[in-house]
């Protein structure tokens, strides 16, 4: 019998019948991935039945096939479908569209499930047809979810299609979509190709299984081949998908990545499970900006928009040390958030960084900067940086709050004129840089009472406009900036974080390897240089 699957390495490329731990080729370990023989890629799914035809198929072109000058290629306007919740049409830059893949990653318990119900259930009072598939829990299980659902009045909804349910809120709409409980992908398939939705949830692709693979669902191998499949049909038939996908203890959605490239959009739910906010952002987008995020909020009848977050924050703000308003900007909306930090001496020989809504990388920046133009050393303390409510922040402009709340925590000194309001990029020489969108933010924290805003030159009239960190330090601190010039070396053996992201890392750490170095030191030492290189890289691109 013909093999119906072989094992390919990503690293390489090389093939193999068997799966080795360490790849023949180029003696990688780990890097075989299990894949179909010739998948079947023009004939929808129908594999090609052997190697010659497909090779026949390539030489004879059709004549309809030509390239074509793009000013020729007819753009239909998109028509996206509304999900019927704000804060996420506005993270996938207006809607689902119909035939694109979305994935959608986050811890368990976050939400994902609820929110897919409710998108669903919205799509579903809006007229259109709906599928989901779940193979994580059973239909039961999904409709004791979709009962505890509570749903916006149908107004709501700005799709122009028919509603018939229109009126009948009272109705639950989640319980109207049809389930599917099923592991087997091409038994998935079947059902969507039958009678294809115009929306359909895979809660989740990690577990759903090819029966032809032999690895189990779950797989780099069996996520892809699912994907890979889903997405065929999907485009075929128009259908919106969106993909759940469970995210590992590191922060990756699992399934190595792989499905990055291939989705069209990849969502990240996150948040605290303990809080009640939740956040989602986009991470790629073909068709709008990664640069959204909506925040909600997980309320008894489901996820709740949360549409006055920066009132919320702000009034919630301590006032203590250790706690500064950061006028951040999500995207393309301002939010003010509350940074808290605390600083405690430490027992132990490499004092913790602990950071909750920033980069551990931003925070070790931001110390050593600090430490160097501040006059604030932390070497020996421990430091615990959080982003108040679950938010994340991931922009330049935090490293001012960070700074602040550091300083003001370690003196045990709250900030003057609580709650205040900041914003800026701190650069390596401790001067305060211009970050986007000054106006936006000003505009925002005077909405809410704030000002006095510590800001970098060039932010507006509005502000309290500086050029260094030691400046920053005085406008904010009753006591100014402490200390002479940052006369003592910030501790190299201080900080346990790593500055540089894992793979920059390995790969230093192998070169330095190979080159007969000692691992050890050499493992220690590049970081340092490399991260402060890294990260400048990536605030450009932020
Ligand atoms: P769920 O969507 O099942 O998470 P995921 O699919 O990401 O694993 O939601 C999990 C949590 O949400 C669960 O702990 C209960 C809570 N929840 C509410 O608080 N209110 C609700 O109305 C619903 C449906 C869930
Ligand atoms: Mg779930």
């Amino acid at each position: 019998m013909a093999r119906t699957t072989i094992h390919v390495c990503s690293e390489c490329g090389a093939q193999s019948a068997q799966w080795h731990g360490q790849c023949p080729g180029c003696e990688a370990w780990n890097t075989l991935i299990e894949e179909r023989v010739s998948p079947a890629r023009a004939s929808g799914r129908k594999p090609a039945s052997n190697g010659r035809r497909a090779g026949e198929r390539a030489r004879e072109l059709p004549a309809n096939v030509v390239p074509m000058p793009l000013r020729d290629v007819g753009a239909a306007p998109v028509r996206r479908m509304s999900t019927g919740i704000g804060e996420l049409d506005r993270v996938l830059g207006g809607g689902l569209v119909p035939g694109s893949l979305v994935l959608l990653g986050g811890a368990p318990g976050i939400g994902k499930s609820t929110l897919t119900n409710m998108i669903l259930g919205n799509l579903e009072r809006a007229g259109h047809r709906t599928l989901y598939v779940s193979g994580e829990e059973s239909a039961e299980q999904v409709r004791l979810r979709a009962e505890r659902l509570r749903f916006a009045p149908a107004a709501s909804l700005d799709d122009d299609v028919a509603r018939p349910l229109d009126g009948a809120s009272v109705a639950n709409p989640a319980l109207q979509v049809p389930i599917l409980a099923e592991t087997d992908l091409d038994t998935v398939l079947d059902v969507l190709a039958a009678n294809p939705p115009r929306a359909c949830v895979i809660d989740s692709v990690q577990t759903l299984g090819a029966a032809e693979l032999s690895s189990a669902p779950g797989s780099v191998a069996q996520v892809r081949e699912v994907a890979a499949r889903i997405m065929q049909l999907a485009k075929a038939r128009g259908i919106a998908v969106i993909l759940v996908g469970h995210v590992t203890k590191e922060g990756a959605l699992a399934g190595p990545r792989v499905l990055e490239h291939l989705v069209d959009c990849v969502l990240q739910f996150e948040g605290e499970r303990e809080r009640p906010y939740r956040e989602l952002r986009a991470l790629k987008n073909r068709f709008g900006s990664t640069n959204e995020a909506g925040l909600f909020e997980m309320r008894q009848g489901g996820l709740v928009e949360v549409l006055d977050a920066s009132a919320r924050f702000v009034a919630e703000a301590t006032r203590a040390p250790g706690s500064v308003v950061l006028a951040a900007m999500e995207g393309s909306r301002p939010l003010l958030v509350e940074v808290q930090a605390l600083v405690a001496p430490s027992e132990l020989e490499q004092p913790r960084r602990v950071v909750s809504g920033i980069d551990r990388n931003r925070l070790a920046l931001v110390l050593a900067i600090l430490g160097r133009h501040g006059g604030v050393r932390t070497g020996g303390a421990d430091v615990f940086v959080n982003v108040v409510g679950g938010v994340r922040v991931d922009e330049p402009g935090c490293d001012l709050a960070i700074a602040l709340a550091v300083a003001s925590a370690s003196r045990g000194v709250a900030l003057k004129s609580t709650p205040r309001g900041c914003f800026g990029e701190l650069g390596l020489t401790g001067e305060l840089r211009w970050v986007g969108h000054p106006e936006r933010r000003l505009e925002e924290a005077a909405k809410h009472g704030l000002d006095g805003v510590i800001a970098p030159a060039g932010s507006g009239a509005t502000a309290c406009e500086v050029q260094t960190l030691r400046q920053a330090l005085a406008a904010a601190l009753p006591g100014g900036p402490a200390g002479g010039r940052g006369g003592a070396p910030v501790e190299h053996g201080g900080s346990p974080v790593a500055l540089v992201g894992e793979a920059h890392s390995q790969k230093h750490a192998r070169a330095l390897h190979t080159a007969g170095g000692a691992p050890g030191h050499a493992a220690g030492a590049a970081p340092a240089k490399a991260g402060s290189g890294g990260s400048v890289a990536r605030l450009r691109a932020v």
